[in-house]
Formats: structure tokens, C-alpha cells, sequence
């Protein structure tokens, strides 16, 4: 149960950081070029949203059957151990705020009135939320 949680939330960071890059450079282009914000754009927004979302769901799975998760804050001293801390508490917390913010942005999107503001919410919130995943991966653990 555990290994498969940990690859599939392996798996899923790979596409939901890519989505991400790819929306907000597209979003940027299209504020940029000034053209209208259509469905599609709303679509191809709506995936990074879907696999950031999904990604929350396993993240939270994970966080319970996983040691390096819940289980730390358990023991105590998890707060002094800087490894710890990432993984039991500021991994999960900021990106939790930051697919808030990838959620205020998708949403924010569909309700203004015009095209360049639509894009705006997209890649500024994107982008917003796509720095604080970055901060706070355990990448010592993801790439070895
Ligand atoms: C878009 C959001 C997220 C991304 C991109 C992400 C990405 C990652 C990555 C790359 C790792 C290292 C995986 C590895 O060592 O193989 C990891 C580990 C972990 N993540 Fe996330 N994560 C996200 C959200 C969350 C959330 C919301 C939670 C919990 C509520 C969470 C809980 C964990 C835990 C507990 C670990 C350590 C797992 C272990 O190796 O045992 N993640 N995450």
C-alpha cells in the first residue's frame, strides 16, 4: 500500500509541475498576444487544476500510511529535525495553500469580464502556487 501510494505521488508530481509550467507559459502568451481567452484555454488551464487536485488526494493518502508523514509528529522532535519538518509539515501545509491558490486562479478566471484578466488569474496564480511547490519538495528524497 505504501510503495504504490509513494509512486503514484512520485508519478503524479512529475505531470502536475509540468502541467503547470506548460499553462502558465501558455496563459502568459495569451495575455501577452492579446487574443480572446476561449473554452480551450479554460481546458487546457482546467488540467493542471485536475492533476494538482489529484495530486492533494494521494498527497493526503500518503500522509498517512507513509513514516516520513504523520507518524513523525507522533514521536515529537519532528519540529527540530529539519528533514522531518519538510515532509510532516511544510510540504504537506504550503502546498496545500498553494493548490488554493491554483484553485482561486481557475476560478477567478471563469468569472471576469475580460480576456487579459482571464489569463492574468491563470498564470499569475499558477505561477504564485508552482514557487511554493518548488520550495518545499523533499527533493533529496525525490531524485536519489
Ligand atoms: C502539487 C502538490 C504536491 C507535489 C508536486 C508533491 C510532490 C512530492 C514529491 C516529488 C515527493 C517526493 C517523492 C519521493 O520521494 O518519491 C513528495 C513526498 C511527500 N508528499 Fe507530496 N506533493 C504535493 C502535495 C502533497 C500534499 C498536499 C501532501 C499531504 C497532505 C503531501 C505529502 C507528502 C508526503 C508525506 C511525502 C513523503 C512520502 C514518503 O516518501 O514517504 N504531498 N511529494
Amino acid at each position: 500500500m505504501y510503495t504504490g501510494i509513494q509512486h503514484l505521488h512520485s508519478g503524479v508530481a512529475y505531470l502536475a509541475l509540468l502541467a503547470l509550467i506548460v499553462v502558465i507559459i501558455y496563459a502568459l502568451i495569451g495575455a501577452l498576444s492579446g487574443r480572446e481567452f476561449t473554452e480551450k484555454d479554460r481546458k487546457i488551464a482546467l488540467i493542471a487544476f485536475i492533476l494538482s487536485h489529484i495530486q492533494l488526494l494521494v498527497g493526503l493518502i500518503l500522509y498517512f500510511v507513509s513514516p516520513l508523514g504523520f507518524s513523525l509528529l507522533q514521536g515529537g522532535g519532528a519540529m527540530s529535525d529539519p528533514a522531518a519538518r519538510l515532509t510532516a509539515v511544510e510540504h504537506p501545509l504550503i502546498n496545500i495553500v498553494a493548490i488554493v491558490l491554483i484553485t482561486i486562479g481557475y476560478s477567478r478566471a471563469k468569472k471576469l469580464g475580460s480576456s487579459r484578466a482571464k489569463f492574468r488569474s491563470i498564470y499569475m496564480m499558477y505561477a504564485v502556487g508552482l514557487v511554493l511547490i518548488l520550495s518545499r519538495i523533499p527533493w533529496a528524497n525525490w531524485l536519489n
